[in-house]
């Protein structure tokens, strides 16, 4: 949805990005947890939202040959990743749409910090899942009561990327899938996955977040092919 892509592509929210999630020690360890165990020299990663193309760096601690290709729906995180890693690939994509890249599959796949926080989620991971020649690693927003996706309920201001009205007005979804629902939907939209792993922790929500509920399941899981 074109009105997501605006919202990365506002100023200060790019301003923030630039120093976020760019080193190891800025990655979670749920997250570090799985990446690790597919780090391997000549690796090649696709990143599903890849804002200023950060991993690229985090995965540039650890190996000193692979293939990063970033992809974004705003096309001004993608002119700022450019810049910052002109050796990597990256790519402008409509919200839940992968078919930029064509037929092309990657050993890791990293879908991270997105799938909460945009409506067409299901067809982003069935998409990444397609591209996946090896482990695709992503995380959800969980919950033990219902699911909520609806941005009338659960949403996620983008007041983190700077202050006054517009930052604060300017909202995606949150969506807050329910646990036993979220292991369902994993399963189905990573069809023929081999293996399917799951490390999260309950907190509370993020500042930035309008939610109805007083905690946060983050999980990131891991499909294997
Ligand atoms: C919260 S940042 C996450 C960045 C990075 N993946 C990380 O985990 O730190 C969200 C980024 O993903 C992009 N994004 C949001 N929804 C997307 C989608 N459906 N497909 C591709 N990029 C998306 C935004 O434009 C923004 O640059």
């Amino acid at each position: 949805m074109a009105d997501n892509a605006a919202a990365w592509g506002l100023p200060g929210v790019l301003d923030f990005f630039a120093s976020e999630r760019d080193s190891a020690a800025k990655v979670y360890p749920s997250e570090w947890f799985f990446l690790r165990q597919h780090l391997r020299e000549g690796v090649s990663v696709l990143d599903v939202g890849c804002a200023q193309g950060g991993f690229a760096a985090v995965l540039g601690e650890s190996l000193s040959a692979f293939t990063y290709t970033g992809v974004d729906i705003s096309a001004a995180m993608v002119a700022r990743a450019r810049e910052r890693h002109p050796g990597h690939r990256f790519l402008t994509v409509p919200e839940g749409d992968l078919s930029p890249l064509g037929g092309e599959t990657f050993d890791l796949v990293l879908v991270l910090g997105i799938l909460h926080l945009h409506e067409a989620w299901r067809d982003t991971l069935a998409a990444a899942w397609a591209r996946t020649g090896g482990a695709m690693v992503f995380d959800l927003r969980e919950t033990e009561g219902p699911s909520i996706e609806d941005k009338d309920r659960a949403r996620f201001t983008m007041a983190f990327g700077g202050d006054g009205a517009e930052y604060e007005r300017t909202v995606l979804p949150y969506n807050l899938i329910n646990a036993s629902e979220a292991l369902a939907e994993s399963r189905r939209l990573c069809a023929g996955a081999a293996r399917l792993s799951r490390f999260g922790y309950l907190h509370a929500p993020s500042a930035a977040a309008r939610l109805p509920v007083d905690a946060v399941l983050t999980e990131t899981w891991c499909a294997e092919r």
